[in-house]
């Protein structure tokens, strides 16, 4: 393979730009030609195509956001954008594509390899960490600490006023966030959309900790289940606690990427890379046990996400 391209698509993820360079560097290192699609699918569609070289991604590797920039494209949904994306990879001769994305964006590059034999690699960029082919995806480590910094700060302030602060987090359908962050803070409850929650409950849990000598309390709450405005208003009708709803929001989605997701980014970027090389598409790459793997794409978007209760009830049995 000689001509490749590479796009990133969907929600960006903190380590994008580090998969960008880690894929452009190793194209070159194959002798191949890399051309940067951006605004994603969009970008395909629309023909917004550009050659990347060596420097083009100097100096990248610390920054979240990317640099192709990225969009969500329903027109890629259709057939009629489909073959306009072809078109244009055609148009340069470029034989193979990698997709930087989520569940949806490799939904897109699914379609460019079963409908139009286009060999695609996904690398999976998302903080939502809900594909069950890999264990990590791209930003979700750097999301995760995002959400302790600002957990830690929480902590402090609701400790002076011996208050509850129920925090949203994002993740769309996926608890993996609020999971993690809500272990690794310390948080008393999490909340998230794999389980029914019971207020009654999470009130005893509550008290049971004020018993115990707390003095706060911290409530993670994945967005997939409400908004921390609305669990707020829940709790308050059954309880007399000082209760503070935050936000974090899109603040997760961004900052310099953590080690964790560095070096995703690199392994991810070279592995695709060494793939296409071979002359292997329809493949998706990850992360599982600890090695680099890949498997079949139609395979991997086909797979349900396995919420992790052991550690939901490690989280149960230390913070109380
Ligand atoms: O998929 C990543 C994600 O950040 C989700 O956690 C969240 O639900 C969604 O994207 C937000 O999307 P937008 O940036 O379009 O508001």
């Amino acid at each position: 393979m000689k001509r490749i391209g590479l796009l990133t698509s969907g929600g960006d993820a903190p380590g994008m730009n580090a998969a960008i360079r880690a894929v452009v560097r190793s194209g070159i290192y194959f002798n191949m030609e890399v051309f940067g699609i951006e605004r994603g699918y969009a970008g395909l569609i629309e023909d917004v195509v550009m050659p990347m070289e060596m420097r083009s991604v100097s100096n990248i590797v610390q920054f979240g956001g990317t640099k192709l920039r990225t969009a969500r494209c329903l027109e890629m949904l259709t057939k009629e954008g489909q073959k306009q994306a072809v078109a244009t990879l055609e148009k340069y001769g470029i034989e193979g594509l990698v997709v930087i994305g989520g569940d949806g964006s490799f939904r897109g590059a699914r379609a460019l390899t079963e409908e139009f034999g286009v060999p695609t690699i996904g690398i999976p960029g998302t903080i939502d960490n809900d594909l069950e082919y890999t264990d990590y995806t791209l930003g979700f480590d750097t999301a995760v600490n995002t959400c302790l910094d600002i957990i830690n700060k929480l902590r402090d302030t609701m400790t002076s006023h011996e208050r509850v602060c129920v925090v949203e987090v994002m993740g769309r359908h996926c608890g993996d966030i609020a999971l993690y962050s809500g272990i690794a803070s310390g948080a008393e409850i999490i909340v998230v959309p794999e389980i029914k929650f019971n207020m009654d409950e999470i009130v005893a849990r509550i008290d049971r900790s004020r018993a115990n000598g707390k003095h706060s309390n911290i409530i993670v709450v994945a967005e997939g289940v409400m908004s921390a405005e609305q669990f707020s208003k829940k709790l308050q009708e059954v309880t007399s606690y000082s209760i503070r709803p935050t936000c974090i929001g899109h603040v997760q989605r961004g900052g310099s990427p953590s080690m964790a997701d560095r070096m995703l980014a690199a392994q991810f970027g070279n592995k695709a890379v060494r793939l296409l090389n071979e002359g292997i598409g329809n493949r998706v790459v990850g992360i599982r046990d600890n090695k680099i793997i890949d498997m079949d794409i139609i395979e991997a978007v086909s797979m349900k996400k396995k919420f992790n209760y052991e550690l939901y009830e490690t989280l149960q049995m230390i913070s109380m």
